[in-house]
């Protein structure tokens, strides 16, 4: 596809020698301000001359084929390029015709590596909804590096281990008969941890032996081996309910446990250094240099920790997947966490390539409007309730009105889901999620219903026109208002959007750009007739229907969102 950027690049950097020009370019919030801009006042001090001159100067000296650049102007430090509608759509419909579902995707990173380590929750408690942005935030970069050509590798880092096991089996060994951890796994081992942890705190031997189950479990005894893989089992499979509803799948479920003969070289390692001291007992990195607290490696009991496991699985992944990248996608509460291992990971002899590719992707919390949601014990709201409910109140919604919808239950499902799944990615994923049922069903607002709405009647539309022209029978003049142009500018962005939301991991990025083609369409639905008597315009505004269609549907899908066929 033209990339009409980087045209511009190429001239201004052989009219100023400055060859990362292209950087100085940008797409101008206001349309009325050309296609591109380039910010003659960053070049200001390099070029020894005002942004004003500057821009006159380069504007003389441009030379650039009309069909391509159909006029450029300076206004006060900007030199603005127009481009030449004509050649936009021309380009934009010739790409979708050669790559329809895949208009927007790319090779770049072809031969590349990324890990991606989300969603990742603690066996035996429940999964709450602060998972739920790790695990939809994860998949969406997920769809989206895959999309870019990359290798992806999506890893569920269960919490499947930890003293809390040692805990779990001594309940279970005492009680376990009386809870049906079959039927109610996780909400029934809550109740037995609950129990234990309080007998505990009565009792320092029934500690005393917790300590001791967790060492034999350490040791690979056989008993207690055996209960913790059936709970870390029945926890998995409810978890399996909730990834079938979101449609989420990993490449490794290799969590915390799968570490735990692979620690001893990291410790050692880290011993080797030199770096590794006693401090109260724990051996600790200590990280003063960065203003950060020590790295506790082992605890004063001589056991590891969450970060030690997180050291061996950064070793693990570097042989195991040769990662170009490797991200962890958790609440903002771990950013130190992070911090602290991505500093004592640079000790463990692993190549630079590994260790300057370690990024935490952290997100904000989600705040709820209380009492509106039916929670089940105190104020943990389990995820599966939370789209469960979502998927009932769009039923709700059908039934009131289009009771005769085919296919309710399916379709309920998608926008219920895929409400939730949109409302999560709509904004920068710093920001704090507020979590309201009638925002987020809102099929008018920026929402996801409101993306499926607006797919749906594309689908109506091209059923209507039965057939979809080639493009070389399309006649592009007839694309020319302004509705059309401004929506055709808004596709041909789609592949550069796609790479701005990798690069910044931020799945936000094409959730806006979608909602923008939403309304560019409707304002073109709305002042264009579609189905007319005029066999060229109808043909080309069917055509444009059927580009928005795809890109609507593959856009959602990176996002983790299926689009209903009817609604
Ligand atoms: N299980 C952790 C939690 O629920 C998240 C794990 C994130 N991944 C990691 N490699 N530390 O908070």
């Amino acid at each position: 596809m033209l990339d009409f950027k980087n045209i511009i690049a190429k001239e201004l950097a052989n009219i100023t020698n400055i060859e990362n020009i292209e950087e100085y370019i940008e797409i101008p919030t206001n349309k009325e301000m050309g296609d591109y801009s380039l910010l003659c006042f960053k070049l200001a001090k390099e070029m020894k001359k005002s942004p004003q001159i500057i821009a006159s100067e380069i504007n003389e000296k441009l030379n650039l084929s009309e069909e391509i650049i159909l006029k450029t102007e300076v206004i006060n430090g900007y030199l603005n390029f127009y481009i030449n509608p004509i050649i936009i759509t021309k380009t934009v419909l010739e790409e979708f015709e050669t790559k329809k579902e895949t208009y927007g995707s790319s090779k770049v990173g072809n031969g590349k590596n990324i890990v991606i380590d989300y969603s990742s929750p603690n066996i035996a408690k429940p999964f709450h909804v602060g998972h739920l942005r790790s695990t939809v935030i994860g998949n969406a970069l997920y769809n989206i590096y895959k999309f870019l050509g990359y290798n992806v590798i999506g890893i569920n880092h269960l919490g499947d281990y930890g003293t809390q096991f040692g805990k779990l089996i001594e309940g279970y060994k005492r009680w376990g008969n009386e809870y049906n951890i079959e039927e109610n796994p996780i909400d029934e081992l809550t109740k037995i941890y609950i129990r234990i942890n309080n007998l505990c705190k009565e009792d320092e031997t029934v500690l005393e032996q917790c300590r001791d189950n967790f060492k034999k479990l350490e040791d690979k005894d056989e008993y207690c081996t055996k209960l913790w893989q059936k709970f870390r089992e029945l926890s998995l499979k409810e978890f399996q309910r909730v990834y079938d509803l979101l449609d989420v799948h990993f490449d490794s479920l290799n969590g915390e446990a799968f570490y735990s003969d692979k620690m001893e070289e990291v410790v050692s390692l880290l011993e080797k250094t030199g770096r590794l001291v006693e401090s109260e007992g724990a051996k600790v990195i200590n990280l003063d240099e960065y203003n950060i607290p020590p790295c506790i490696i082992e605890k004063t009991n001589g056991s590891t920790t969450y970060a030690t496991r997180d050291l061996a699985a950064i070793m693990y992944r570097a042989r195991t997947y040769n990662f170009d990248k490797c991200i962890y996608v958790t609440s903002y509460e771990q950013i130190l966490h992070f911090k602290q291992i991505f500093e004592t990971s640079k000790l463990l002899g692993l190549d630079k390539k590994y260790t300057n590719n370690l990024i935490h992707v952290p997100f904000g919390m989600v705040q709820l409007k209380t009492g509106k949601m039916s929670t089940r014990e105190g104020n943990i709201i389990k995820l599966e309730d939370l789209l469960n409910e979502a998927i009932s109140r769009v039923n709700r919604i059908i039934e009131e009105k289009n009771p005769n919808l085919e296919n309710k239950e399916e379709i309920a499902k998608r926008v219920g889901i895929g409400a939730v799944i949109f409302n999560d990615l709509y904004n920068s994923r710093i920001k704090d999620e507020i979590f309201d049922w009638d925002t987020m069903l809102n099929f008018n607002g920026e929402t996801g219903p409101y993306l499926q709405y607006m797919y749906v009647r594309t689908n109506s539309v091209l059923e209507k026109a039965k057939e979809i022209s080639k493009i070389s029978e399309i006649n592009i003049e007839v694309l020319q208002d302004n509705a059309s142009i401004n929506l055709i500018k808004e596709m041909y962005m789609f592949d550069n959007i796609v790479k701005q939301s990798a690069e910044k991991n931020e799945p936000y990025i094409i959730s806006r750009y979608l909602i923008n083609i939403a309304q560019l369409y409707s304002i073109f639905y709305n002042e264009n007739r579609i189905i007319c008597e005029d066999e060229e315009i109808q043909n080309a505004r069917v055509y444009l229907t059927y580009c928005v269609n795809i890109i609507l549907k593959t856009g959602a899908k990176l996002l983790g969102i299926q689009m209903p066929e009817k609604m």
